[in-house]
């Protein structure tokens, strides 16, 4: 079995970790980057510290307009899955590079398999809503994390389409975890463990809004706790755009981290603060408290279960958000076991059409 993976984001590298592991010695895997993100921090870093091979090709797309973005890696990628032929195309999440290879193999006929299928925030104003409900509905074959997904798929009626498979996720982050839990890591800024907040901001609703981002960065500025602040390249954009100052009061201005360094980070919190996706996630699955600068979230269960607080209306609230006591311990395990890659494969092998077996 060949597959390509498209990825193109930084998430997209933490979620290839654990499946180019499951596909050696399994499969062919050709992994193409879109480059929808190229700086060093935030692309290069990921395959290093996780492991992954160099990328087959690189499309080196680059930052754009939507269309403009998603146009080139389109354009890019259709000879390239003309060339290699796959028996799968894997993407990933939410991305513009996700809903480009998705289009580009479904115009060419060939199977398409959607990791971290059926996440709703049924907001439409978030591009990546876009992207999800469009290539949920372009591809034959879709990966889901958890059951709450699966249910969003049926009541769109994928279901037949559909596998719960867990989230892989968990896998890396367990792994990584593991992994920096015998070094000491130096922590972001100079802070001490357990006297600090880790946030992070990027979402558009939150940077390109000037008020908005004004309110937040004074709310953070104001908290007891230093806030260290692993700025996105959009942020510090948007930032001076807008002549906001990030680095003021209580806030300590660093660049983003790699992943291994993220996870000791968010572990030796006091608590998160982010818009991230999968920041939410990760500070479930280590146990502190996340407050989230959105209006809804796509990981529920994270909120269901007190580990998870939305301030998105009214942003005066972010501060005592924060500074909440911690939530009753739970054991539930919403985001699977750790093997979902290994899940992931087996689906990608199950459901291959059996002419091409
Ligand atoms: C993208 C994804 C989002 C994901 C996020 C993770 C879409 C629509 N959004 O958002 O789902 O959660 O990645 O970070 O695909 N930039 C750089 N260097 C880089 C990358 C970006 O300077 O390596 C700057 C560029 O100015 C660019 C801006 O950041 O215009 C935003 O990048 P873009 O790829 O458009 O979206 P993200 O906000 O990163």
């Amino acid at each position: 079995m060949r597959v390509l993976s498209v990825v193109g984001a930084r998430p997209q590298f933490v979620k290839l970790a654990p499946i180019a592991e499951a596909m050696r010695s399994r499969a062919e895997h050709i992994v193409v980057h879109t480059g929808q993100h190229y700086d060093e921090l935030m692309s290069d870093v990921f395959f290093r510290d996780l492991g992954i091979s160099a990328p087959d090709v690189n499309l080196a797309v680059g930052s754009g307009k939507h269309g403009a973005q998603t146009g080139a890696m389109l354009s890019g990628l259709e000879p390239l899955l003309e060339r290699y032929a796959p028996d799968w195309v894997l993407v990933y999440g939410d991305t513009n590079s996700t809903l480009a290879a998705a289009i580009a193999a479904v115009k060419l006929h060939m199977p398409v398999a959607h990791l971290e299928a059926g996440l709703r925030s049924f907001n439409r104003r978030m591009p990546e809503e876009h992207n999800r409900v469009l290539t949920d509905h372009a591809a034959d074959l879709l990966l889901a994390p958890t059951e709450v997904a699966m249910r969003h798929l049926a009541s769109e009626g994928l279901a037949s389409r559909s596998v719960l498979v867990g989230d892989v996720m968990t896998d890396v982050l367990y792994a990584v975890r593991d992994r920096v839990a015998g070094q000491s890591l130096p922590l972001p800024a100079g802070v001490e463990p357990g006297r600090f907040l880790l946030a992070t901001l990027h979402r558009p609703d939150n940077t390109d809004d000037r008020d908005r981002l004004g309110v937040i960065v004074e709310q953070l500025s104001s908290l007891d706790l230093p806030v260290v602040l692993a700025a996105h390249p959009r942020l510090r954009a948007a930032a001076e755009r807008w002549g906001v100052d990030l680095e003021r009061g209580s806030i300590r201005v660093v660049e983003p981290l790699a992943y291994p360094a993220l996870v000791s980070a968010v572990a030796s919190s006091a608590g998160v603060i982010t818009d991230s996706g999968g920041l939410q996630k990760e500070a479930f699955l280590l146990r502190v408290p996340c407050t989230t600068v959105r209006r809804e979230t796509e990981w529920v269960e994270t909120v269901e279960l007190g580990w998870n607080q939305l301030v998105g209306d009214d942003l005066e609230q972010l501060g005592s958000a924060a500074n909440r006591p911690r939530p009753a311990e739970t054991e539930a395990t919403p985001y699977g076991d750790g093997s979902a890659a290994q899940r992931v494969v087996e689906a990608l092998i199950a459901a291959q059409s059996p002419a091409r077996q």
